[in-house]
């Protein structure tokens, strides 16, 4: 958990440091019954069994925009408020896009692996492909492909979309299904939300409508794309190259990903600078801070509207 959020509510709550306890099930065990809210980050696993062992539950607070570690619908139907980190982190999250673009198409970190290995002096490093004239499909305009796109329109690039609704408020063409976007793109960019409905979306389908020309620019959550059909589209270069920030399994990475050259591998940096960081950790306290003040959360998910009130402690009138 961030410093910025452990001193926040170390100051104004009565903070169980689950993380730092030497024996997590027998802190957990102690302290459960009289747990209110729960902040959680890392992509922690909250699911129903773990979540109904607090029953004085009210709020889970995410660090992150991300939630599909929490089950947002068991925090629904036990009247649990569930608020993730939305907003504060979409510049820093686009940014991290268009650099790994850029470090993809233009092999960037190939490139600086040819000079650090003392290449250059035995010859020029081989020509790579380019933005010039691409067109980028964005698979997910929310409010971090939104930041992407007018990065991407910034660097000349033609920007089209898909979601699940065409939107009235974009000038961006709408493709109506993934398949059409990535046969009509050169750069498919995924942010969409991780969790079951978007799992395995980009599949051995899309990736094929890509096409050997086709860059995959993954910064959403590793479950979206099938990761066994991207190494083996990459393999057989069924698409050209892909830059990836997220995995299925983080923090491992499949082996075959790294032995490959045309891909650009990132740690899940994607909001990883202090300035945004801080920026989710301040919501995460002022989230859990309207709790214990009463007050109604500030960022409550969409599964988890604000209902007037916290849900009423068992034998609480
Ligand atoms: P957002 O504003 O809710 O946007 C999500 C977009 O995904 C919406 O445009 C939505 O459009 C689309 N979408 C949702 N379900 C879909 C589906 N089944 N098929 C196609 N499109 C779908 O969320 P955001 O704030 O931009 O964040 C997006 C995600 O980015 C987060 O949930 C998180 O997983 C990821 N993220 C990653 C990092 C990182 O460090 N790499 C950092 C922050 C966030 P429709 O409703 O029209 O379908
Ligand atoms: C963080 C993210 O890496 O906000 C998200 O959904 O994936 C990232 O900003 C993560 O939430 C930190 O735990």
């Amino acid at each position: 958990m961030a410093p910025l959020v452990v001193e926040g509510l170390a100051r104004a709550t009565d903070l169980v440091k689950l993380w730092e306890a030497a024996d997590p099930e027998a802190a957990l065990a102690g302290v459960a019954g009289d747990v209110g809210a729960i902040a959680v980050g890392g992509h922690v696993r909250a699911d129903g069994a773990f979540l109904e062992r607090f029953p004085k539950l009210q709020l889970v607070a995410n660090f992150g925009v991300g939630y599909d570690a929490i089950d947002a619908a068991w925090a629904e139907a036990h009247g649990v408020v569930v608020t993730n980190t939305p907003g504060v982190l979409d510049e820093e999250v686009a940014d991290t896009a268009l650099g790994l673009v850029l470090a993809t198409v233009r092999q960037l970190p190939a490139a600086e692996r040819h000079l650090r290995a003392g290449k250059w002096i035995d010859g020029a490093f081989p020509l790579s492909h380019t933005l010039r004239g691409r067109t980028m499909g964005i698979l997910g305009l929310g409010r971090i492909g939104k930041a992407v796109a007018k990065r991407a329109e910034a660097f000349g690039l033609t920007v089209i979309y898909h979601g699940r609704r065409q939107q009235q408020d974009v000038s961006y063409r709408y493709c109506p299904t993934l398949v059409g976007l990535a046969e009509a793109c050169d750069i498919l960019v995924v942010i969409t939300p991780g969790g079951a409905e978007t799992r395995n979306l980009v599949d051995a389908e899309v990736l094929k409508a890509l096409g050997p020309t086709g860059i995959l620019i993954n910064v959403a959550r590793g479950s979206v794309v099938d990761e066994d059909a991207l190494v083996e589209a990459l393999r057989s270069k069924t698409i050209l190259g892909a830059g990836l920030d997220v995995f299925a399994e983080e923090p491992k990475v499949p082996p075959a990903l790294l032995d490959l050259d045309h891909v650009v591998l990132l740690p899940h940096v994607g909001s990883a600078s202090h300035h945004t960081r801080d920026a989710m950790g301040q919501l995460v306290v002022d989230n859990i801070l309207c709790w214990q003040a009463d007050r109604p959360p500030l960022t409550p998910v969409a599964e988890t509207p604000w209902q007037g009130r916290y849900k009423a402690m068992a034998g609480t009138p």
